[in-house]
């Protein structure tokens, strides 16, 4: 099987190629050679290529920029996977659109199922869940999964931020009134490798259990031996970011679990797993 993957140079796409690399043909294609806008060039290119899969990790991921640049999010996280949808359609192909909890508001207070209807409260979880509109219109084969709070080596990312700040003990403010669920790009590849013969549809993939961001914090300042008092609780209020980012967004995983793919660790154990990575390719 001949895989390509867009957005290959973020921390999933990475992670993807490394993992699939053993067993699959693999093609990854960045944003330079690929801009997913432009849908003349997606179609030559899978022309070109003929995967039986895409991949599709590429995205505009900075949560408060998307509020300033409405049209950009649009035309990346929605159009954008349109045109890979298109492609896709034309040669055959199969398609993983990767989807994020921010497509739901939070107000739920009970993890989401996958077919529970999204309401997005930013521009950014506007935009993806009109990418899953488009894509599952335009390729009805596809597969969507949903997944949160996304960290992986050489990324940029919550995790990464933090441990930077807690090799030079610096105190930081976090928001405790948002929880969810952290998730290794490591394990979320893994589930994928279980995705490839399942049936399309929407498959909620995140590490397990629950936290806020001031306690996921605290957890990686003490797993990198620095001082987790350093890490203050503040509100959302407080904190002050562009766009707004729902309250609770933990996501239930009951078509992983009905489809018998064995469940991903907790996310401590996950962000443990991270962590001793990372300290040993230092
Ligand atoms: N990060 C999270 O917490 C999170 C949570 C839930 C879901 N997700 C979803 O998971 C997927 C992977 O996210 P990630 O964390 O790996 O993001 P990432 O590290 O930001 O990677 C996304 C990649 O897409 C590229 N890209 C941006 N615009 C593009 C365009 N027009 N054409 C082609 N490539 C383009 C980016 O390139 P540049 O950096 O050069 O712009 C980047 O290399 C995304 O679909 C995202 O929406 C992420």
């Amino acid at each position: 099987m001949k895989i390509l993957v867009t957005g290959a140079n973020g921390q999933l796409g990475k992670e993807v190629i490394k993992q699939f690399s053993s067993s699959y043909d693999m093609i990854g294609y960045g944003k330079e050679e690929l801009d997913i806008t432009n849908l003349n060039q997606v179609i030559s290119l899978m022309q070109k290529e003929r995967p039986d899969l895409i991949i599709h990790t590429a995205a505009y991921t900075a949560v408060d920029e998307c509020e300033i640049n409405k049209l950009k999010a649009m035309e990346v996280n929605a159009l954008g996977a349109a045109n890979v949808a298109k492609a896709a359609s034309a040669i055959e192909a199969k398609m993983f659109y990767i989807s994020s909890d921010y497509v739901f508001s939070g107000k739920k207070q009970k993890p989401y199922m996958e077919d529970d209807s999204p309401d997005p409260i930013s521009m950014y979880g506007l935009s993806k869940y009109t990418g899953e509109l488009l894509v599952q219109h335009i390729l009805p084969s596809s597969t969507i999964i949903r997944t949160s709070w996304l960290y992986g080596h050489n990324g940029r990312n919550f995790v990464n931020t933090m441990l930077q700040f807690a090799k030079s003990h610096t105190q930081v403010k976090v928001v405790n009134d948002q929880v969810g669920s952290p998730t290794y790009t490591a394990d979320l590849v893994k589930i994928m490798t279980f995705l490839l013969d399942k049936p399309h549809g929407i498959y909620h993939v995140t590490n397990l259990g629950e936290c806020s961001w001031y306690q996921f914090a605290k957890r990686i300042y003490e797993l990198a031996g620095s001082d987790p008092e350093l890490v203050k609780a503040c509100s959302t209020e407080d904190f002050g970011s562009l766009a707004k980012r729902p309250s609770f967004s933990c996501l239930a995983h009951e078509e992983i679990k009905a489809h018998n793919i064995p469940l991903p660790p907790d996310w401590e154990t996950a962000l443990k797993a991270f962590i001793r990575k990372e300290q040993a390719n230092d």
